[in-house]
């Protein structure tokens, strides 16, 4: 009898460590470590485009397959950022997406990933050579990097033909002249440099004349976009006819700085953004401001992540992958 007790036993622990073996066990799940590095969690448009990363990478889970998400804040200073992507290193992350605070530093922080056997995805800014205006075609040339974002030329130039079809092209004093602001985001970033050339440009290309009379760095920042503009307005008053802004945090900002100068858009000023948020889109449809350009976060956060994940998987990447802008004014509203 105790000989087919202990044979019973002996039977159940067998059948017990069988189960365990089998599915839904840790071993059979896939936990791939994921780090990302932003400029800065203080900004509309990234803080979307973050948070969708987080989303989706979610959405992409299986029962076997995991990611384990290490995001973190630059605070807009490049030394915490390369801090950041030297502790992804010692921690083994097994991929890396990075959104630049500086692009002048990009060929720094490559170098380091790359050193590291570890996949880079850089997003949002474009990395740059020193010189500020030549792509790094002899940087981004290897499978382990990419560079994932949108052309900042087709933003700007969306901003002018939005202008261009206005029944007065933006001239609405009708001096032959269209006298603007430009509210700048930031001086060394190539969205920031292609916005402001472009936007213009739309306008001398098709024949415009036009007169700059304010140009200020907002730094994508709300507060100082209504402080660049409420300083513009009080100097030049009526003679300002167009306001660019190179993101919608800083015509958000201009809006409210125009409001306050008893202004009205659409009547007598127009004010262009670029990103298409949310309240903004609003605005465009209502009339308050003239139009923006939509930033894709959704289709630029996926775009990352996907080919984060192809890398995780061993295969290689394209070095640039592009992702369009799209205009939206009036019409777009149908
Ligand atoms: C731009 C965007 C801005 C700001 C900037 C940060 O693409 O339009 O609002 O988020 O990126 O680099």
């Amino acid at each position: 009898m105790k000989k087919i007790i202990a044979l019973a036993l002996v039977l159940v622990m067998v059948l017990s460590l069988a189960a365990c073996g089998s599915s839904g066990s840790s071993n059979d799940v896939k936990t791939y470590k994921v780090g990302v590095a932003i400029y800065q969690y203080n900004d509309n448009f990234m803080t979307l485009y973050r948070q969708e990363i987080e989303n989706y990478f979610k959405t992409l889970e299986t029962d076997t397959v995991k990611y384990e998400i290490t995001m973190v804040d630059g605070k807009n200073d490049m030394g915490e950022q390369t801090n950041q992507i030297d502790t992804f290193i010692t921690q083994k992350m097994d991929v890396i997406i990075c959104n630049l605070v500086q692009t002048s530093s990009a060929e720094v922080i490559i170098d380091k990933v790359v050193a590291a056997g570890i996949p880079l995805v850089l997003i949002n800014r474009e990395p740059l050579g020193d010189n500020g205006d030549e792509s790094y075609p002899g940087i981004i040339n290897n499978d382990k990097v990419c560079y994932v974002g949108a052309d900042a030329r087709q933003s700007g130039t969306y901003q002018g033909e939005i202008v261009l079809a206005l029944d007065n092209k933006g001239d609405i004093n009708g001096d032959g002249v269209v006298s603007y602001v430009m509210v700048v985001g930031d001086p060394e970033n190539p969205d920031a440099q292609y916005r402001t050339e472009y936007s213009v440009k739309a306008l001398t290309d098709a024949g415009v004349q036009v007169k700059e009379l304010v140009k200020n760095v907002g730094n994508w920042d709300q507060t100082k976009g209504q402080e660049i503009v409420a300083a513009a307005l009080a100097q030049y008053g009526d003679e300002i006819e167009v306001v660019f802004c190179n993101n919608d945090g800083m015509a958000l900002g201009a809006a409210a700085a125009i409001q306050a100068a008893g202004r009205t858009v659409g009547q007598d000023i127009y004010l262009l953004g670029v990103d298409a948020l949310d309240e903004c889109q609003e605005m465009v449809q209502k009339g308050t401001m003239t139009g923006t350009v939509l930033n894709d976060h959704i289709g630029q956060s996926h775009t990352a992540v996907d080919v984060a994940v192809k890398a995780l998987n061993g295969e290689p990447m394209d070095n640039y992958y592009w992702v369009d802008y799209v205009k939206v004014d009036a019409s777009y509203f149908g």
